[in-house]
């Protein structure tokens, strides 16, 4: 793209600003921002004029394989879940694209050091828990991690410093995830130096669509692999291709599955799974009428009381029919360093908006979702915060209650 081409694409959107100091950068620079400029995906900006709101349909709740299924079921479902995995058919694909800000750390966050007398990464720890699974399958699944530009060179570093955590590094693939340009309130894209549009990962909704771009779909079909298990970096608690979860969800023939924990009160921060308008869908905590969020069933039982845990089990099958669906964009409002009368601010409070796209809206597009209930203190210990509510102390305890030395 040259400097006409890229001042009438600004022009049409309305972002002129974007060359306020093109004559003060290098040729290298230059081509740099033009560069930039040729890829920013303007689409997402729609979602300005939504303001991010979503009007919720008519919910219903989700079926569900509960805890007590489980306890009767779980041989059943055990072995239906080792012989998928012992026949290739599953492998894990795992979102360590984001950012961890609220974590407040520079390293990826599956690098954040969880042990006190030893050092244990959060990586680390979810090895150890896959490790439970391969030894009694026998086999090696393949694992997908997506990393975005950001952190992509640091977790590949650290996983080659690591030996792969003893895992067979063939099995590892990683991939980087898609970005998006970062605005102020009023939808103007920003700089975070003269020559550099500010960009931030694209959310991790874009998981599917970054892999097949990275080729990555070749292995998909070269192996057979019929479903993928997505998971978070930031639950050290995570069981990741479980066996149980993966049985029942091909044994209830749902085009997904998803791990839930009951939510301990109404107004949990937790995103929830139920029907929405006859097709399975996950309202986020603050998208949830408190109205609905305290409905008791007569048992006394929260109506809709199934929170996710980002494990979800998706049929490639059916993924690869949804590749030209287009998911929702989400705002997301950050502290966002820029440039602005020449010189960079960092901001105390948030002044703009990331763009993101998110896994949960994927439920949507899968027909069906079977909610597979796990045990909270045994699967859930999300690493969010420093302190406090979802926090490395919170996730220590979690992990020092299952036996984990730390
Ligand atoms: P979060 O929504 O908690 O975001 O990610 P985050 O970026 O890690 O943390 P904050 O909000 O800045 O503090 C949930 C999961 O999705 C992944 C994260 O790595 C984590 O596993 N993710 C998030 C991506 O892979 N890409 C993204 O763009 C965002």
């Amino acid at each position: 793209m040259n400097l006409d081409e890229a001042r009438a694409v600004l022009r049409e959107h309305g972002q002129e600003h974007l060359l306020k100091y093109y004559d003060q950068l290098s040729p290298q620079e230059r081509e740099v921002l033009l560069n930039q400029i040729a890829g920013i995906n303007f689409s997402v900006f729609h979602a300005l004029d939504a303001g991010g709101e979503r009007k919720i349909g008519k919910l219903s709740p989700v079926p569900a394989v509960t805890v007590h299924d489980v306890e009767l079921r779980r041989a059943e479902f055990e072995d239906i879940g080792l012989a998928a995995i012992r026949a290739g058919k599953v492998a894990a694909v795992l979102l360590a694209g984001g950012q961890g800000t609220r974590l407040g750390s520079d390293n990826p966050k599956g690098m954040f050091n969880i042990g006190i007398t030893r050092e244990l990464s959060i990586f680390e720890q979810q090895f150890v828990n896959i490790s439970e699974v391969t030894r009694k399958a026998g086999a090696y699944f393949h694992i997908f991690i997506m990393t975005s530009e950001v952190n992509n060179s640091a977790t590949v570093q650290f996983f080659r410093q690591k030996n792969f955590f003893g895992y067979p590094s063939e099995k590892v693939h990683f991939f980087v995830q898609d970005m998006a340009a970062t605005c102020d309130l009023n939808g103007k894209i920003f700089l975070e130096e003269k020559g550099r549009i500010s960009m931030s990962p694209n959310g991790n909704g874009g998981w599917y669509a970054s892999l097949l771009k990275n080729g990555e779909g070749d292995i998909l079909s070269r192996e057979g692999i019929e479903w993928l298990n997505v998971y978070s970096v930031d639950n050290v608690l995570q069981r990741i291709c479980d066996p149980v979860f993966v049985g029942a969800t091909i044994n209830g023939g749902a085009g997904c599955g998803a791990k839930v924990v009951k939510k301990v009160a109404p107004e949990e921060k937790v995103g929830v799974l139920c029907m929405e308008d006859g097709a399975p869908a996950i309202v986020e905590y603050y998208e949830m009428p408190p109205e609905l969020a305290s409905l008791r069933r007569p048992d006394g039982e929260l109506k809709f009381p199934y929170g996710v845990i980002l494990n979800y089990l998706f049929r490639v099958d059916l993924l690869n029919k949804t590749t030209d669906k287009r998911l929702p964009v989400h705002l997301s409002l950050k502290k966002i360093p820029h440039i602005e009368d020449g010189v960079l601010v960092k901001p105390e409070e948030p002044n703009g908006y990331k763009f993101e796209y998110l896994v949960l809206d994927m439920i949507k597009l899968m027909g069906s979702c079977l909610a597979v209930e796990v045990v909270r203190e045994r699967e859930f210990a999300p690493v969010k915060n420093r302190t406090g509510t979802d926090s490395v102390d919170t996730a220590r305890a979690l992990l020092v209650k299952n036996g984990v030395k730390l």
